[in-house]
C-alpha cells in the first residue's frame, strides 16, 4: 500500500512531501503581498535579514558534507548567500544574528539529507522568476539595486533547474537516502517558516497586507 502513496520518483515525492509547507510559506505574513502592489519595503528587508540568516547556516552546511564527499554535486555556482548579502548592503542591512527559539538547521549527514536542503534553495530561486518582476514594478528594486536574491539566475533559472532534477533523478524515493531527502527537505522548509515567524529583525515587521 505504501507504494501508492510514495511516487517512486524523488522529485515528485519532494514535491508531494513538501507542498503543504510551501504552500504555508507562500501564505506567510511576510511573504504573501510580495507579488502585489501594497508589499512593504521594510517587510521586503525583514525577508532578507531572515533569508541571510537562514542560507549562510544551510550553505555552511552544504559545503562542509561536500568538503568531506568531493564530487557528489557542484554547488560552487549556485551559492545564494552571497546575492542576499548584496542585497542587505544596499539597504544598510544585518543578517538576522540568533536564530528565533523554534528555528532548527537541518543536519547534513548523506546524500539524501544533502538532496533534501537542496530541493528547497534551488525550488524557491523558480519562485523568485514570478517574484522579481513584481518588486521592480512596485517596489522598483531590480538584481543591482536590492533584489539580486529574488532574480536568482535569470534566463538560466529553468535550465539549472532541470540541471537539479537530472541530478535528483539518479536517486530513487524508496530505500534510505530517499526517505531522509524527503524528511530534511521538510525539516529545512521548517527551519525556513520558523525564521521567518520568530523575533524582530530589524524593527517591528509591518504587515504584508497593503
Ligand atoms: C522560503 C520560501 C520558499 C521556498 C523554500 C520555496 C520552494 C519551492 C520549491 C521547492 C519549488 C519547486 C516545486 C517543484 O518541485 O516543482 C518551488 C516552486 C515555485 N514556487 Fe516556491 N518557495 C518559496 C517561496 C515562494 C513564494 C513566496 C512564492 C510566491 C510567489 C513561490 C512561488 C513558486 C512558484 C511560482 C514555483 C514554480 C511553480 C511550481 O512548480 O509550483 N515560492 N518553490
Amino acid at each position: 500500500m505504501k507504494d501508492a502513496l510514495v511516487p517512486a520518483d524523488l522529485h515528485q515525492a519532494l514535491r508531494r512531501a513538501t507542498q503543504a509547507a510551501h504552500v504555508r510559506l507562500n501564505h506567510h505574513p511576510l511573504l504573501a503581498g510580495l507579488t502585489r502592489p501594497g508589499y512593504r519595503l521594510a517587510t521586503y528587508r525583514e525577508v532578507l535579514c531572515r533569508y541571510a540568516h537562514g542560507y549562510a547556516a544551510l550553505e555552511g552546511r552544504i559545503l562542509a558534507w561536500l568538503a568531506r564527499h568531493p564530487g557528489v554535486f557542484d554547488y560552487a555556482g549556485r551559492r545564494k548567500l552571497g546575492w542576499l548579502e548584496q542585497d542587505l548592503d544596499w539597504f544598510g542591512d544585518q543578517p538576522l544574528a540568533r536564530a528565533p527559539a523554534g528555528a532548527v538547521c537541518p543536519d547534513i549527514d548523506s546524500p539524501g539529507d544533502l538532496l533534501g536542503v537542496l530541493y528547497p534553495l534551488e525550488g524557491a530561486t523558480l519562485g523568485g522568476q514570478v517574484i522579481a518582476p513584481h518588486l521592480e514594478r512596485h517596489l522598483g528594486l531590480t538584481p543591482e539595486a536590492g533584489a539580486r536574491f529574488f532574480a536568482a539566475y535569470g534566463a538560466d533559472t529553468p535550465a539549472r533547474w532541470r540541471d537539479f532534477l537530472a541530478c535528483l533523478a539518479r536517486w530513487p524515493a524508496a530505500g534510505e537516502e530517499g526517505e531522509r531527502a524527503c524528511r530534511t527537505a521538510c525539516a529545512t522548509f521548517a527551519y525556513l517558516e520558523a525564521l521567518l515567524d520568530g523575533g524582530v529583525a530589524i524593527g517591528q515587521p509591518e504587515t504584508a497586507a497593503g
